[in-house]
C-alpha cells in the first residue's frame, strides 16, 4: 500500500518552515545545540536519532510547547516567536506527541473534536451537536479507511494502533499546514504501522501538507520521507534527501558514535576510516 513510487518533491517547493540556529538547554543538559532545518511545502521529512538526541525537544520546540534559548523560527519567510502551542496551532502546525493527548474516558467523537466542539442552539440553548459529531467523525474516519468498532467507543477500549490513527486521523481533519508526529509508529504492529504510513504517503502524494515523523525503523524513513535529517547530541549531524542516501549510511554514523562532521574531520586528518576503527 506504501511502496508505490511518487515523484519528488517539486525543487521550487517553497519553504514553509525554517529554524536557524536553534539552542536549547534544560539546566546543565544541552538538548539542542545550533540547529538549523528547512521545511517545504508537502515535504515529508524524517527525524532520527538515539534516545536523548533532541527529537522531542526539537519538534516541541516547533510546535510552540519550549521557547528556544537562542536562534531563529521563520514560518512562510517571515520570523515568528511562539509564546505557546496555540501560536503555533494559529499558523496550522498540528502536533501528535508521544503521548498522544486523548482522553481515554472520551468517546471517539468527542476526542475527534476535542477543544472545536460542533454546538447548535436549541430553545435558547447552546448544546453540543453529538450527533452531527458522530456522522462527521464516522464518514472522516471511513474516509481514511480506519476501522474502529464504533465511533461510540470510548478510546480506552480501542487498541494503540486504532488510538494512534484516531490521534493523526483528528490533526489531518483540523487542515494543517504543518503535520509533526512524535514515534506514530512506536508499539504498533506491522499492519497498524502500515496503516499509519499509509495515512502520510496519502499526504505527500497531494503535496499540501509538511509533515514532520520521527521514527526509528530505517526502512520506513525510506519509505514514506523525501528527506532525513539526523541529531546526535543535539546537532543535526546528516541532512540529506532519502535518494542521496541509504540505510548503509544511517548504520554507519549510529556505529560510529559520532555525527558525521567528527567522521569527515578525522578523515581529514588522518585519511578514509572505519567505523570500527572511530570507536577505538
Ligand atoms: N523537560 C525537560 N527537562 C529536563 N531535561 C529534558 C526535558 N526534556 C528533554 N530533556 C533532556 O533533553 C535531552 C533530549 O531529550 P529529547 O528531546 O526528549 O530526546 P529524544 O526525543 O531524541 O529521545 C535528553 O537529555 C533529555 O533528558
Ligand atoms: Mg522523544
Amino acid at each position: 500500500m506504501t511502496s508505490d513510487i511518487l515523484p519528488p518533491l517539486p525543487v521550487d517547493a517553497p519553504v514553509i518552515l525554517e529554524m536557524q540556529h536553534i539552542s536549547k538547554s534544560f539546566g546543565p543538559v544541552t538538548a539542542l545545540v545550533d540547529v538549523s532545518l528547512k521545511l517545504r511545502k508537502g515535504e515529508v521529512l524524517a527525524l532520527v536519532g538515539d534516545n536523548g538526541a533532541g527529537k522531542s525537544t526539537l519538534i516541541k520546540t516547533m510546535s510552540g510547547f519550549h521557547a528556544p534559548d537562542g536562534g531563529k523560527m521563520f514560518f512562510n519567510g517571515k520570523e515568528t516567536h511562539f509564546a505557546s502551542p496555540r501560536d503555533a496551532r494559529a499558523l496550522g502546525i498540528e502536533t501528535v506527541y508521544q503521548d498522544l493527548a486523548l482522553i481515554g474516558d472520551l468517546s471517539v467523537y468527542h476526542n475527534m473534536f476535542l477543544g472545536r466542539e460542533q454546538r447548535r442552539r436549541f430553545l435558547g440553548f447552546n448544546l453540543l451537536d453529538n450527533e452531527r459529531m458522530r456522522e462527521l467523525s464516522r464518514s472522516y474516519l471511513d474516509t481514511l479507511g480506519i476501522a474502529i468498532p464504533s465511533v461510540n467507543s470510548t478510546v480506552d477500549m480501542l487498541s494503540g494502533g486504532q488510538r494512534q490513527c484516531i490521534a493523526v486521523a483528528r490533526s489531518i481533519y483540523s487542515s494543517p499546514t504543518v503535520l509533526i508526529l512524535d514515534e506514530p509508529l512506536a508499539a504498533l504492529g506491522v499492519r497498524e504501522s502500515a496503516h499509519v504510513l499509509g495515512l502520510i504517503q496519502n499526504l505527500r502524494r497531494q503535496r499540501e501538507v509538511s509533515v514532520v515523523l520521527i521514527v526509528h525503523n530505517y526502512n520506513q524513513i525510506f519509505e514514506v520521507c523525501d528527506r532525513i535529517n539526523f541529531l546526535h547530541s543535539g546537532e543535526i549531524v546528516l541532512d540529506a534527501a532519502t535518494s542521496e542516501t541509504s540505510e548503509e549510511e544511517l548504520i554507519r554514523i549510529v556505529k560510529s558514535g559520532l555525527g558525521k562532521r567528527a567522521i569527515l574531520a578525522a578523515e581529514q586528518e588522518i585519511g578514509p576510516i572505519s567505523p570500527i576503527e572511530l570507536r577505538n
